[in-house]
C-alpha cells in the first residue's frame, strides 16, 4: 500500500498500521474502556441526514470562517495532539506546515515534541497552545510566558483529563512516553525497522516544553495514564481556569466541555471558544458524542461563545453536519494523525487536501455557497 492508495482517513489508518510499531499505532487508534465513545463519535454523524437544495445556480463557494479572531480558509482545524515525533520523525513540523498551507488553525500539545519557540518562529497560521495544568505551578507559568513571547494566537486549556482514561490497548502493549523496549514489546518495535531507524538515529525524542522542569515523559518512561494521574493538578476548578485566562490575557479556549452548564460557565469566565469534545473517546467512555451535544449547546450559548465540534470527524459531510447543528467549526486529531504516521508531511497534506475537497464538493451538492447558509433546516435526525 502506498500514499497514492490513500483516498480517505480509513485508508491512512490502514497505512499507518503497516508503518508503526503496534504500541504506537494502538496509542493513536485506541481509546478508553470498551471504546464505545470512540465509535459513537463518528456514528453520531451517520445518525443524521443532510437535506440538500438544488438548482442554486452558483459556481464558487466560500468556506472561510473566523475562529478566535482569526479568519481561516476552511471550517476545520487540526486539534493539538501529543508525542507527534513518535508517529513520524517530522512530527509537529509536518502538521504545522500543512495547517499553514491550508490556512487554518492548528495546536501543539503541552506534550509536543517540538518547542513552543520553534513553532512560534516558523509558522504564520493561527496556532494554539494546549495547556495541561501540572502540579508544578512554576512549569505552568513558564509555558504561558513562553507562549506569550512566541506570540501564539490562543491558549487552549484542556479540562477533561483530571485523571488518565483507561487505555487498555496501551496496558496490553506497554506503551509509554518515551517508548520502553521490553522483552514483550521488542518484537513489535523490531518488526518496523523503518520506524526504528528514524527513532534511533534522528533527533532525540524529547518533550521540550516540559523538560525544563520534568524528566517524566522525555527521559523517564511513563504511561500517559500514569502521567496524567501523577503529574497533572487534579484540583483544577473554575477559579483556576479563570485565573489562567487572566494570566494569559488573550484568546482563550476550554477543550473538553460537554454540558450546557459548563458551556455557560466557560462564557461567564470570559472564554472566547469551547471545544466540545470527549478527547476522542480516550477519557470517559460512555460519554455522549460532541456532535450530539452541539445543538443544545449552540441554542444555549451560541450568541456568547464560539463552539468547536471536536472528535469523530472523518469526512467533509461530518463538518457540514456539525456547522448545520450550530458549530462555528470542526476539529480533529486522528483525521491527520494516521496520515502523519503513514507518510509525514505529504501524508498530512494529502489527508487535509482530501477533506477540504470533500467540504467544497459537499457544499456544492448541498446548494450552499457559504458556511453561513448551513443551518438545521439542512438536517434530519433519524
Ligand atoms: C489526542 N488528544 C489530545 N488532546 C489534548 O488536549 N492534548 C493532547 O496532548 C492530546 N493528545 C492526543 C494524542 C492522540 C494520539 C490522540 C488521538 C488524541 C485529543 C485530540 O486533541 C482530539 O480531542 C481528539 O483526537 C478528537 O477525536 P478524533 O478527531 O481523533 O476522533
Ligand atoms: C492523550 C493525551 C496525551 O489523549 O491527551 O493521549
Amino acid at each position: 500500500m502506498r500514499l497514492s492508495d490513500c483516498h480517505n482517513v480509513e485508508d491512512f489508518r490502514r497505512l499507518a498500521r503497516k508503518r508503526l510499531p503496534a504500541p504506537v499505532f494502538h496509542y493513536i487508534d485506541g481509546a478508553a474502556d470498551d471504546e464505545v465513545t470512540l465509535r459513537r463519535n463518528t456514528e453520531a454523524f451517520e445518525d443524521c441526514d443532510l437535506v440538500p437544495n438544488v438548482l442554486a445556480g452558483f459556481e464558487e463557494i466560500d468556506m472561510r470562517t473566523t475562529v478566535m479572531g482569526r479568519e481561516i480558509a476552511m471550517p476545520l482545524f487540526l486539534s493539538p495532539t501529543a508525542l507527534q515525533r513518535l508517529f513520524h520523525w517530522q512530527g509537529e513540523r509536518a502538521v504545522a506546515a500543512t495547517a499553514e498551507k491550508f490556512g487554518t488553525w492548528f495546536g501543539i500539545s503541552s506534550l509536543a515534541t517540538v518547542s513552543i519557540e520553534e513553532i512560534g518562529a516558523n509558522y504564520s497560521c493561527p496556532k494554539m497552545f494546549q495547556l495541561y495544568v501540572h502540579k508544578d505551578k512554576g512549569l505552568n507559568h513558564m509555558m504561558i510566558e513562553r507562549c506569550k513571547l512566541a506570540k501564539f494566537d490562543a491558549l487552549t486549556l484542556t479540562v477533561d483529563t483530571i485523571v488518565g482514561g483507561n487505555r487498555e490497548r496501551c496496558l496490553r502493549t506497554g506503551f509509554t512516553s518515551p517508548p520502553k523496549i521490553t522483552p514483550r514489546s521488542f518484537l513489535s518495535y523490531a518488526a518496523k525497522p523503518g520506524w526504528g531507524l528514524n527513532y534511533l538515529f534522528r533527533e532525540k525524542f524529547e518533550l521540550p516544553n516540559l523538560s525544563t522542569h520534568l524528566a517524566e515523559g522525555s527521559s523517564v518512561a511513563l504511561s500517559i495514564g500514569d502521567y496524567f494521574s501523577t503529574m497533572l493538578d487534579q484540583s483544577l476548578d473554575w477559579n483556576a481556569a479563570e485565573a489562567i485566562r487572566a494570566e494569559w490575557g488573550g484568546e482563550f479556549c476550554l477543550k473538553g466541555v460537554m454540558s450546557v452548564e459548563d458551556a455557560k460557565r466557560a462564557a461567564d469566565i470570559g472564554a472566547t471558544a469551547i471545544m466540545v469534545s470527549n478527547h476522542g473517546g480516550r477519557q470517559l467512555d460512555g460519554s455522549r458524542s460532541p456532535f450530539d451535544q452541539i445543538a443544545e449547546i449552540a441554542d444555549a450559548v451560541g450568541d456568547r461563545i464560539e463552539i468547536i465540534c471536536d472528535g469523530g470527524v472523518r469526512r467533509g459531510t461530518h463538518v457540514l453536519k456539525a456547522l448545520s447543528a450550530g458549530a462555528t467549526a470542526a476539529s480533529g486529531g486522528r483525521m491527520y494523525l494516521y496520515a502523519l504516521a503513514a507518510a509525514g508531511q505529504p501524508g498530512v497534506e494529502r489527508a487535509i487536501g482530501q477533506l477540504r475537497a470533500e467540504i467544497e464538493r459537499d457544499m456544492k451538492l448541498m446548494g450552499v455557497s457559504g458556511v453561513g447558509e448551513l443551518d438545521r433546516d439542512n438536517l434530519r435526525w433519524r
